[in-house]
């Protein structure tokens, strides 16, 4: 009976871990320069380890079944028992750690000389609770959306500006701490075209797990047309309502955080919304870019991410309704 209910909580607790894996990014379908030589040897390190686990239970299995038929006061030294344990317990697994810990010193050395800087080098800031990207030489700063070429390396330089944050793809790269004051410089390369997601992987308090970003890996050329539509000026409004809107924003607190490139806002506290239109989420990955889920957001963004520096806005009716149209068209 007890051995049924432990097999049932077993299995409970094993199908919640695996679900919860369901649609995570996996480090073990890696596309990325860096992320394949860490799944050989996670791999390595997992077969290495499913092989003892394996013959330590034929033992143990074989050594119970062979006790019961044994006198009460065995001989410890009979049968070579001695030599069994000196090698079953000292030599082979000195040998096998040893010969792991080899492995992973020379995946970490491969891995630091990675060192093909390209054209493109991104300084990555990260921020409680978001993700800066500055384009440093193109001037285009934007923020929980980073875009590179796929194939090709582009430089990070990973650090924040308030407390240790750590940048982590588990499909293409390993972790890299951001840390305040200083800057860890990495090659960062995605293999396939495609969107990975990315997060916080260093708790940073209240919102650390809601401190995603979006890798968009783009064919070159496409990536470049990204580039040079960032680094233009936001578009000017077109419509009255659009006009209006932008008003909503200038004449707000809006502009002592954030900065639209064309406008007087300036600010460096939050996100540069000059392209927000064209980003997938707000908030850091908490919600869709939607013109309803920005409306709550500006209204309370503290009832959606509890914690972040953005405070309430008193805007409503109307000047909600134009800002709203005026943000739609930062593409
Ligand atoms: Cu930033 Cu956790």
């Amino acid at each position: 009976m007890r051995r049924a209910a432990s097999i049932a909580v077993f299995g409970a607790a094993g199908s919640v871990l695996l679900s919860s894996c369901a649609g995570s990014p996996s480090l073990l379908d890696s596309h990325g320069a860096r992320g394949a030589d860490i799944t050989t040897l996670w791999w390595l390190m997992f077969w290495i380890a499913a092989a003892v686990c394996v013959i330590i239970t034929i033992l143990l299995i074989w050594a119970t079944t062979r006790a019961r038929s044994r006198p009460a006061e065995p001989d410890l030294h009979a049968a070579g028992g001695t030599s069994l344990v000196l090698w079953g317990g000292a030599i082979i697994p000195a040998i096998l750690l040893v010969g792991v810990f080899s492995f992973v010193l020379k995946t970490m050395v491969a891995e630091a000389g990675v060192h093909d800087p390209g054209p493109i080098t991104i300084k990555v800031i990260g921020h409680r609770w978001w993700w800066e990207f500055d384009y440093m030489k193109q001037h285009v700063d934007t923020a929980n959306e980073l875009h590179v070429p796929a194939g090709r390396a582009v430089t990070l330089k990973i650090t924040s500006v308030d407390v240790i944050h750590s940048f982590w793809v588990p499909q293409i790269q390993e972790k890299t701490d951001a840390i305040p004051g200083r800057i860890n410089t990495v090659a960062f390369q995605a293999n396939k075209v495609g969107t990975n997601l990315g997060e916080c992987a260093e708790y940073c308090g209240m919102q650390h797990a809601n401190m995603d970003f979006l890798v968009v890996a783009q064919p070159p050329a496409e990536f470049q047309h990204w580039l040079r539509s960032q680094q233009k000026p936001a578009p000017v409004p077109k419509t009255a309502l659009q006009e209006a809107g932008q008003q909503v924003f200038l004449g707000s607190a809006c502009v002592y955080c954030h900065t639209i490139k064309g406008t007087n806002a300036s600010g460096n506290v939050g996100p540069d919304l000059t392209h927000f239109a064209g980003r997938k989420s707000i908030g850091a990955g908490i919600l869709p870019n939607t013109p309803g889920n920005l409306a709550g957001w500006i209204a309370n963004s503290q009832s959606i991410k509890p914690g972040n520096a953005m405070p309430p806005m008193d805007i409503s009716g109307n000047k909600m309704q134009a800002l709203l149209a005026y943000m739609e068209t930062l593409k």
